[in-house]
C-alpha cells in the first residue's frame, strides 16, 4: 500500500541523460562573434529554443496558417500502422524531439499491434524535453523513456544504441532549416549511426503556393514574430546585450530562387547594442536585417535523392492529396 505523501513509481521527476559531443560546437560567444558580428549578420536557430522559445513554437504550430503540423500529424495518424508494421522498432530516437506530440501517433500504432519500444527524445532544450517525458510516461505505461539533452550539431555518435532495430526520426521539417551542404552532412552522419535494417523516418516540407508558404511563417496573431524575436531576449540574458525587442520587427518571405523561407529581425532604427559578457558594441543602421532562420522547401524527388545519396534504400513515401508535406521512412539495408 501506498502512504500519504508517497510517489507513484509514474510521479518522480524525469532526469535527463547528457549526450556527449563527439566533436566540439561553437559556443553563444563564438557563434555571436562568427554570425552576428558578421556581414551578412546571421544567427544559428538553437537559441530560439529556451523553455519560453519551445513554448512558442508549440504555439506557432497550433495557428491556423502553420500547416506543416497539422499535416504531418494527419499523416502519421493514417500512416503509423503501417510505419510501425514494417518497421517493428526496438528503439525509437527523435532527434529535435521538442514536446514529441506527434510521435503519439507512434506510439498508438505500436499499441494497436501489442509490440513495446524503448523511446529516446533528443533535443537542446531541457525544459521542453522533460515536460514530454513526463506527460509521455504517465499516457504510455508501457514506454520506456530516456530523454537524451544535447546538441544534434555535436554528433550523433554518442546516442544510446540499443539492442535490435532501431527507428530514427526526424520530424517537422527541421531538416529545412539546415543548409544543403549540412543536409549531406547530417544523413551521411544518421547513416553511419545506423545498423543494417534500421529506420530512419524523416518528414519535410513541399514546394507550394508562395502565399500559402508566406503566410505560415506570417501568422495574423504575430506568434512567430514573437518567436523571432525571443533570439534577443535569450542573447540579452546569455551575454547581458541591451536588445530593445521592440524596436526590432520580424520579416519571413519565400525566397525562390533557394527554395527557401528566409527569416530575418530588422532593425527599426540606427542603434547601437552592447553585449556586456564580450564587451563588444555592434551599430545597426536603420533597416538592417538578421538572419535567424531558413526553412527550405523541397520537391518529391529531392528528398528520395537526398536518402539515396547517403546510401539509404527509400521503403515508402507518404504524402497527402494536397502535396503539402512529405513523410519518408527509409532504410539500411542489409548487405
Ligand atoms: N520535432 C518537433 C519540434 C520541431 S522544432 C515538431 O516537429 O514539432 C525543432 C526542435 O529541434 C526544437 O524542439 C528544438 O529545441 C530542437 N533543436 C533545435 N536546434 C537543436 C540542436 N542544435 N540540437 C538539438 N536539438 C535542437
Ligand atoms: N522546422 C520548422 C520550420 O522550418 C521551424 C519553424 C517553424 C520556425 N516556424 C518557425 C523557425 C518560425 C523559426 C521561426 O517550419
Amino acid at each position: 500500500m501506498m502512504q500519504a505523501g508517497e510517489l507513484k513509481e509514474t510521479e518522480y521527476p524525469i532526469r535527463c541523460m547528457r549526450v556527449q559531443p563527439t566533436r566540439p560546437v561553437p559556443d553563444i560567444v563564438e557563434d555571436v562573434r562568427n554570425g552576428l558580428l558578421r556581414s551578412p549578420r546571421t544567427l544559428p536557430p538553437k537559441y530560439f529554443y529556451d523553455g519560453h522559445g519551445s513554448r512558442l513554437f508549440d504555439r506557432i504550430c497550433e495557428t491556423p496558417e502553420y500547416y506543416p503540423t497539422r499535416t504531418e500529424d494527419e499523416l502519421l495518424s493514417k500512416h503509423s500502422i503501417d510505419i510501425i508494421a514494417e518497421a517493428l522498432p526496438d528503439q525509437i530516437i527523435e532527434i529535435g524531439s521538442g514536446s514529441s506530440r506527434k510521435t503519439r501517433r507512434l506510439f498508438d500504432a505500436c499499441e494497436v499491434h501489442t509490440h513495446t519500444c524503448e523511446y529516446a527524445p533528443f533535443d537542446v532544450c531541457e525544459p521542453a524535453l522533460s515536460q514530454a517525458a513526463t506527460e509521455l510516461r504517465s499516457e504510455y505505461e508501457w514506454l520506456y523513456i530516456t530523454p537524451l539533452v544535447g546538441d544534434y550539431h555535436a554528433g550523433l555518435g554518442n546516442l544510446p544504441a540499443a539492442e535490435g532495430v532501431r527507428l530514427l526520426v526526424f520530424l517537422g521539417s527541421t531538416i529545412g532549416n539546415f543548409t544543403p551542404e549540412e543536409t549531406k552532412e547530417f544523413i551521411d552522419e544518421i547513416k553511419r549511426c545506423m545498423r543494417p535494417g534500421d529506420y530512419f523516418l524523416l518528414g519535410a516540407d513541399r514546394v507550394k503556393d508562395t502565399s500559402v508558404l508566406n503566410a505560415a511563417y506570417n501568422d495574423a496573431e504575430g506568434i512567430t514574430a514573437e518567436f523571432n524575436l525571443n533570439v534577443l531576449r535569450v542573447l540579452n540574458r546569455e551575454l547581458g546585450a541591451n536588445f530593445n525587442l521592440q524596436s526590432f520587427s520580424h520579416q519571413a518571405f519565400f525566397n525562390e530562387e533557394f527554395s527557401r523561407i528566409e527569416m530575418y529581425l530588422i532593425s527599426e532604427i540606427k542603434q547601437n547594442i552592447h553585449l556586456a559578457k564580450i564587451d563588444t558594441t555592434i551599430c545597426l543602421d536603420s533597416g538592417e536585417k538578421i538572419l535567424t532562420e531558413i526553412s527550405r522547401k523541397f520537391h518529391f524527388s529531392e528528398l528520395e535523392s537526398m536518402l539515396i545519396d547517403s546510401d539509404l534504400k527509400i521503403v515508402k513515401h507518404f504524402q497527402p492529396a494536397n502535396q503539402y508535406f512529405s513523410l519518408v521512412l527509409a532504410q539500411l539495408s542489409a548487405q
